[in-house]
């Protein structure tokens, strides 16, 4: 089947099986690697992108429900300005270790950095924001103390990525 789609903000075509799944469509089609497969089931986050504004899983979603999506992945968010005070902040609490959940975790900060606009934030509220989210090596304190900081600095976030 073919199908149409805007992936970071561009319309594209592609050609693909219908249970392909968006994680694979965007890695080998597209070569959008930044965008991880951990678990392949749903339970790590490693594979999350934006599609039609949401978070989702890309590993569990099938190419038969991608006609006409919107889909943002951590690959074209690089070059926002936001983006690179979140990667500082990572850096900087040593959030980062082997970095294979980083964008998973990066895209869940996206989404809780523009949905919230108060200067600060409790523990448990982050860790709501990353209860999709698996670190088998940092462990989260630090990864909650990079997201403590970014609240500090009124980072803004637009609500559409592309428009
Ligand atoms: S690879 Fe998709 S949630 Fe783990
Ligand atoms: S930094 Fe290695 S899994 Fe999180």
């Amino acid at each position: 089947m073919n199908i149409d789609l805007i992936v970071n903000g561009k319309p594209v075509s592609v050609e693909v099986e219908p249970l392909d799944r968006l994680l694979d469509i965007l890695r080998d089609k597209f070569d959008l690697t930044g965008t991880k497969e951990g678990c392949g089931e749903g339970e790590c986050g490693a594979c999350t992108v934006f599609m039609n504004n949401k978070l989702v899983n890309s590993c569990l979603v099938p190419a038969m429900h991608l006609q006409n999506a919107n889909v943002v992945t951590i690959d074209g968010l690089r070059d926002f300005d936001f983006f690179k005070l979140i990667s500082k902040a990572y850096e900087e609490n040593g959030a980062v270790q082997c970095g294979f959940c980083t964008p998973g975790f990066v895209m869940s900060t996206i989404d809780l950095l523009r949905k919230k606009s108060e200067k600060s934030i409790g523990d448990e509220e982050i860790k709501d924001a990353f209860a999709g989210n698996i670190c088998r090596c940092t462990g989260y304190e630090k990864i909650i103390k990079a997201v403590r900081q970014l609240f500090t600095m009124n980072i803004k976030v637009p609500e559409r990525f592309y428009e």
